[in-house]
């Protein structure tokens, strides 16, 4: 891997989009190489714990429902609500990712119709979806996440369900690696910060990652309408031995790597 440098410091909208879709552009192929059989083709995971939608209904029944998702990658969660009736529609702002999509569609015969876009400007009509979710998509790259948020309870209906996992905050005092190092708390909770990875030869942003404590997410689903019906902290499976990025069982069984969100859009 080629050195980069990693800092805390600021980083607007529109450099955080320009980096991450370059990255994820170029990550794609790895990202799908080495998780998605994890994910399975046709499959709902919401986080590195392997915590199934299956075993969660967070998102309730999706029979008959209009579901978005976004930061779709390859949509494996998307086809997975397919197969139960529902007309799931992806959202990614990687090209490379969407790329995936297509291939595991022609794959399975499960279509996932997709578009290139970003969360902060869903290109949907107001109130034309019954379910909008996010696993470990883009919520967590945005810098305008008040905006990404608003977007969700724009495109809901009334009553409608939004359903999304992030690394969970209290990972932000930690160093990201899966061993020992990542035990040790390191940095404030409390500094929002984004984290902001760039190449040292040319200063160019590589990659952005913007953190909100649990009140901030709690805050920012009252402002926009929602009220808030579950917050999961999956623990750590007893068998489960994979690492992914910082994610392992040595850290898992201490301390939560994942929080996920469920709430309905009030009436
Ligand atoms: C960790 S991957 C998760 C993909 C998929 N949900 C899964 O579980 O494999 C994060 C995804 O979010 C997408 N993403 C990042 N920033 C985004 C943004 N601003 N708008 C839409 N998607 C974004 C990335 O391109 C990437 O596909």
């Amino acid at each position: 891997m080629d050195p980069i440098d990693a800092f805390r410091r600021p980083a607007d909208e529109t450099e955080s989009r320009r980096a991450n879709r370059a990255d994820w552009d170029r990550y794609a192929d790895e990202y799908q190489s080495s998780h998605g059989e994890f994910l399975g083709d046709i499959g709902f995971v919401w986080g590195p714990e392997g915590t199934r939608e299956d075993d969660l209904g967070v998102l309730g029944s999706v029979d008959g429902k209009r579901v978005l998702e976004l930061g779709c990658g390859g949509g494996q969660c998307s086809r997975w609500v397919r197969t139960r009736g529902g007309t799931a529609i992806g959202l990614d702002v990687s090209h490379r990712q969407l790329q995936h999509s297509r291939r595991i569609d022609d794959q399975t015969g499960v279509r996932v119709p997709a578009v290139e876009a970003t969360a902060t400007a869903l290109p949907f009509a107001d109130r034309c979806f019954d379910t909008v979710f996010c696993a470990f998509g883009a919520l967590q790259f945005v810098h305008d996440i008040d905006l990404a948020i608003d977007e969700c309870a724009r495109v809901l209906r009334p009553g409608g369900r939004l359903a999304f996992s992030i690394t969970h905050p209290t990972r932000w005092m930690f160093v990201d690696d899966p061993g020992p190092e990542g035990l040790v708390a390191s940095q404030s909770y409390w500094d929002r910060t984004p984290y902001v990875e760039s190449d040292p030869e040319t200063g160019q942003t590589l990659y952005v990652e913007h953190h909100r404590t649990l009140g901030d997410w709690v805050g920012l689903l009252n402002r926009a309408g929602f009220r808030i019906t579950d917050l999961i902290e999956p623990e750590w499976p007893a068998d489960h031995d994979r690492v992914w990025g910082g994610w392992s069982r040595h850290r898992g069984l201490l301390t939560p790597g994942s929080a996920i969100f469920g709430a309905d859009l009030v009436d």
